[in-house]
């Protein structure tokens, strides 16, 4: 089944923002001589023919994308599909076999290893799926290790963690340790871990695939808050559909060790680039991941009635369903700065959210 949704008039607030990260041409492979393998990339082999012809491991086939301050960009494909190998090139704890990695603007792939780290230290944090804290440790100690390594002096780091674990709600916990938490309670304290030293940039591989569905929304939730009181540049890597459409400014879904399409989740729903695309988000209602400025329109007969209470253009659409009925009129959407983006009329809404509920649907009879 082909899901048309209506084309959205609202721009997102990523449009504007600066590259922080830019990645062109990326690629690893996992050889003592990688040129073979290059060569075979160059000309479009796939990973499979790779490992086939010349026994190498491919870890990313060609990668190429922006990452945009203040966005969360989600990386999301199968197992084996190369999201760690990219996280892992980014904060540079590999090296890649070919392209390029600027951030804001200066290619990283040209610095010394002394200068690469201090810039690494000082812009980034990484997030880890295991909780990876000291079991000898406080909370407040573990929060503080980043800063200990960074060579931070003891008064500003303590300072600094506590300030973190306050952040993530666990003030209170600052003299526990690890055993003394539960599973969503450590995974804050590693939040707070790279909270604490202030990072623009967060990389995060799989942080909460090891929680508890009902604790792994409550820390996407914390994330998202986080998000809105500090924006950072955050780069976000998730095996789940669900995960991926709530958190993510963009995703780039990962095939194979290549992009097979980068977009906004109301993109990826309404058009995705291919089979795999499409299998991947097949159990996601788009009514939850769809918000009012995805599917509103144009007014065609002029401007809205005034009057109407304008609707906040990024509520999820599954919400507007009373308001839109009850209105004598199409309903005006507008963004947070006042902007008018479009109008919601009643057939548009029931449209959108009966393709939403067909997405469901289908992958319930299989
Ligand atoms: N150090 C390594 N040596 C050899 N091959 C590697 C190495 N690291 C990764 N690979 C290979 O690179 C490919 C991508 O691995 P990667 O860990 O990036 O996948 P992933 O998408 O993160 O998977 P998962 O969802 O299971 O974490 C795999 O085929 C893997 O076998
Ligand atoms: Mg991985």
């Amino acid at each position: 089944m082909t899901m048309i949704l209506p084309t959205p008039t609202g721009s997102s607030s990523t449009g504007v923002a600066p590259v922080r990260l830019a990645v062109r041409g990326l690629r690893k492979v996992f050889a003592d001589d990688p040129r073979p393998a290059l060569e075979m990339l160059r000309s479009g082999a796939t990973k499979a023919e790779v490992l086939q012809r010349l026994n190498v491991n491919v870890g990313v086939a060609e990668a190429s994308f922006d990452i945009r301050a203040g966005e969360i960009f989600v990386i999301m494909g199968l197992s084996g599909s190369g999201k760690s190998t990219i996280v892992r090139l980014l904060n540079r704890l590999i090296e890649p076999s070919e392209g390029e990695i600027r951030l804001d603007g200066r290619d990283l792939t040209g610095l010394s290893y002394s200068n690469l780290v201090e810039v690494l230290r000082r812009d980034m944090s990484m997030v880890f799926q295991s909780f990876a804290l000291l079991p000898n440790r406080t909370a407040l100690e573990n929060a503080a290790f980043g800063l200990e390594v960074a060579g931070v002096k003891r008064g500003e780091r303590r300072r600094a963690a506590l300030a973190a674990l306050e952040r993530v709600g666990l003030a209170d916990y600052a003299d526990r340790y690890p055993n003394e938490l539960s599973g969503g309670m450590q995974q804050r304290v590693g939040l707070a871990r790279a909270l604490a030293k202030n990072p623009t940039i967060m990389l995060m591989d799989e942080a909460f695939s090891a929680l508890d569905p009902l604790i792994r929304s409550d820390m996407q939730d914390e994330l998202l808050r986080l998000q809105r009181e500090d924006a950072r540049t955050i780069v976000f890597i998730s095996h789940d559909a669900e995960e991926a459409m709530r958190i993510a400014d963009r995703i780039a879904v990962m095939e194979d060790g290549r992009i097979a399409q980068i977009g906004t989740p109301a993109e990826i729903l309404r058009a995705p680039a291919d089979e795999y695309v499409r299998a991947f988000f097949r159990g996601v209602d788009a009514s939850r991941v769809l918000r009012a400025r995805d599917i509103a329109r144009p007014p065609d007969d002029g401007p809205p009635q005034p009057g109407l209470e304008p609707v906040a253009a990024d509520t999820p659409i599954h919400a507007l369903l009373g308001r839109v009925a009850a209105a004598p009129g199409p309903l005006p959407v507008v963004e947070a700065d006042g902007r008018l983006i479009g109008v919601i009329s009643r057939a548009v809404l029931l449209e959108a959210l009966d393709r939403g509920g067909d997405a469901g649907r289908e992958v319930r009879h299989g």
